[in-house]
């Protein structure tokens, strides 16, 4: 009797540690990650800085929920292997680190790799897994991102599934972002394992552009846009295909800006800001932070969207809402203007994946224009609309009942 009570206990346990991982990322992941504009340039004053930003900047409440250092705040190993914060650029320590970032309403992420070393050079996690899982368990670490340089002989599932019990061992509910690049096609095999993974190479930033390295690329808005076509099936509450983080602020023109920010809310990515938020636009604060943009995100089916079509260059995205909601995003990658007339009754969208069937012949949808905000009558009536150059018209599509 007492041998059995044990098994349900360890039973319930296990179930409950499990249950606790599986919640953690129920709609995409949002927050600030540091690479896309300061890469090894990392700092405590600069990570405090970004948290104190997030706040100020009404991204917190937007969503904006992780801060994450990515590669270079690791220096080396201690005697016994643990890893150990550069002590100049972070003087006091990542626990200490971690609580102010806490003390902000706000969670914390840090980035390693499954390899010998990072991307970067400094130490990777290969052989010391479970001393770093509990390493960040310890410190209050929220999420973890973990990469795939340095990984010779390495099998990717092998490697994130070890890192992946390890993290569960140490017992602190850590989000797990995957960072292979799509090679393994983890959208294949990694619900189980994290959250969120990468599914291509790095975003350049630029809106469609192709910027050649030797032996890699790293790729615009668009050409990663593009590479999204077959994953569809594989995202949803918990498990997310991540194209990567956002470029938004970091050069782009305004409309690119809109435009890749709109695509990335369609796709139910995760959004990681990348900017630098201390000296960021009020254009920039905008697109990042416009409600309906991310409501539409953070959907609770977690549905990605859907190509419907695709004409001479002007594409027609939609994405099934929840209570019966879409959303619709016209997104124009030709040099000129594009004039849309939409009529509804001619196109009857059926979404075989999501079991769903926008027919404006049988239900009637209140139009919201996303970007500026106007309410545009109902789906009756066609819709008439320009979309600029590299620009979007997205539109949130409410069920009338
Ligand atoms: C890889 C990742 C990037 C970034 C760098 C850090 O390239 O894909 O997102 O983390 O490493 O070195």
């Amino acid at each position: 009797m007492k041998n059995l009570i044990l098994v349900f206990f360890v039973l319930f346990t296990m179930a409950a540690s499990a249950q606790k991982f599986a919640n953690l990322a129920l709609t995409p992941p949002m927050g600030w990650n540091s690479w896309n504009k300061f890469q090894c340039n990392v700092s405590e004053n600069l990570i405090k800085g970004a948290a104190d930003q997030l706040v100020s900047t009404g991204m917190r409440d937007a969503g904006y929920e992780y801060v994450v250092i990515d590669d270079c705040w690791q220096i080396g190993r201690d005697s016994m292997g643990f890893i150990v914060a550069d002590p100049v650029r972070f003087p006091s320590g990542i626990k200490a680190l971690a609580d102010y970032i806490h003390s902000k309403g706000l969670k914390f992420g840090i980035y390693s790799c499954a390899g010998t070393k990072t991307c970067a050079g400094r130490p990777g996690g290969r052989g010391h897994e479970f001393q770093d899982a509990y390493m960040y368990a310890k410190w209050g670490v929220d999420y973890l991102k973990y990469d795939w340089c340095s990984s010779d002989g390495q099998n990717q599932k092998e490697s994130y599934k070890l890192m992946s019990t390890k993290l569960k061992e140490a017992g602190r509910p850590i989000v797990f972002s995957l960072c292979e690049w799509g090679g393994s096609k983890p959208w294949e095999w990694a619900r189980e394992v994290g959250h969120l993974w990468r599914t291509t190479g790095d975003i350049a930033n630029c809106f469609d552009c192709e910027q050649k390295h030797t032996g890699y690329s790293n790729w615009g808005a668009m050409k990663i846009l593009d590479m999204h076509k077959d994953t569809r099936q594989y995202a949803g509450p918990g498990r997310w295909n991540d194209p990567d983080m956002l470029q938004v602020g970091n050069g782009m023109k305004v409309n690119e800006d809109r435009a890749h920010f709109s695509m990335w809310c369609m796709l139910a990515a995760p959004l990681m800001a990348g900017n630098d938020l201390k000296n960021m636009s009020l254009q920039t604060q905008e697109i990042l932070t416009n409600p309906d943009a991310i409501d539409i995100n953070q959907d609770a089916l977690g549905i990605q969207g859907l190509k419907y079509k695709s004409e001479e260059g002007l594409e027609t995205w939609v994405k099934p809402l929840a209570n019966g909601d879409w959303a619709i995003c016209f997104l124009n990658r030709t040099p000129i203007t594009k004039t849309i007339e939409f009529d509804w009754l001619k196109n009857v969208v059926n979404d075989d994946f999501a079991k769903r069937r926008l027919d404006a012949s049988v239900e009637t949808f209140r139009i919201k224009d996303v970007w500026s905000k106007k309410e545009l009558g109902n789906t009756k009536k066609a819709l008439k609309a320009e979309v600029p150059s590299n620009d979007v018209q997205m539109f949130r599509l409410s069920l009338v009942k």
